[in-house]
């Protein structure tokens, strides 16, 4: 990866270096050569075997699955994972599907300025809380959940690693405070992870996806290769426990069959 000093850190743009590399361009035509090779299946809708690909191609499911194993040192299933049309589409559907007019989400005030669009384009309030250097202040929180609009929130949007603007990171210890007022005060978490793999040094968190409960979901762990690949691949990821997942997939530009990624599943 370039020097720090090689980033454009006000617009989160990467740099021009970055994206023009040799193995980058072998690896992109490389994936678009194996999508060709099953056209049967990537140009189609789907296959007899797995229905429509609602969520996603299952071989990309699996090979991103695989390539967050290693990344987050961790298992992950395929099946809590669909794709995405990057991590705005995971934050837009987490919205759009779980949410109603009506509803307040609460988020890190400032925070990333499309959330906010992405609230009233479902005509949802929003409520700011402050952040801390260990991420959102949770005591804050606390008093929007027990105060006169408390029953209305239904989501806390966090930027929960090198959080856009501040940098900040939330530690583990405040996700395992956040899960647990999420079961108590019935809300669901957002975890916009457009920065969680993208570190100089390790951040020492585990992605909020491991801090929920399967239970008793509550959290919606949003990626994208926007910062890994480049925005223009525009391909990202929900992984969340299955009751909470499935019903993504259930509105109609979804429904109609197919997602993004049916010609580029990952080697
Ligand atoms: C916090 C955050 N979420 C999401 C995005 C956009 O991600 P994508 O291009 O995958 O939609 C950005 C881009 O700057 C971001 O900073």
């Amino acid at each position: 990866m370039a020097a720090p000093q090689a980033q454009d850190f006000i617009k989160g743009w990467p740099h021009p270096d970055l994206i023009s590399t040799p193995e980058l361009r072998e690896g992109l035509l490389e994936s678009f050569k194996q999508g060709l090779e099953m056209t049967h299946e990537t140009l189609n809708y789907g296959d007899k075997e797995n229905g429509a690909y609602m969520l996603g191609h299952p071989k990309f499911r699996q090979g991103l699955a695989k390539f967050l194993e290693g990344q987050y040192d961790a298992p992950v299933d395929w099946k809590t994972l669909m794709s995405t049309g990057g991590g705005s589409m995971g934050t837009d559907l987490a919205f759009r599907v779980h949410g109603k007019a009506g509803d307040i989400v609460v988020c890190e005030e400032p925070t990333y300025f499309l959330a906010f669009t992405m609230a009233r384009n479902q005509n949802m309030d929003l409520l700011g809380v402050p952040i801390e250097k260990d991420g959102m202040d949770l005591v804050a929180l606390e008093k929007h959940l027990t105060g006169p609009q408390g029953s209305k929130i239904k989501f806390v949007y966090t930027v929960p690693v090198h959080h856009n603007p501040t940098g900040y990171t939330m530690s583990n210890e405040k996700r395992v405070k956040l899960v647990k007022l999420a079961q108590q005060y019935k809300f669901l978490i957002v975890a916009d992870e457009a920065y969680q793999l993208l570190n100089f040094e390790p951040s020492g968190v585990k992605s909020f996806f491991y801090h929920d409960d399967a239970a008793d979901p509550r959290v919606l762990a949003v990626g994208t290769f926007s910062k890994l690949i480049g925005p223009g691949v525009k391909v990202g990821w929900v992984h969340a426990h299955e009751s909470l997942l499935k019903p993504l997939a259930g509105i109609g530009y979804i429904d109609s069959g197919n997602n993004l990624d049916e010609s580029a599943p990952l080697p």
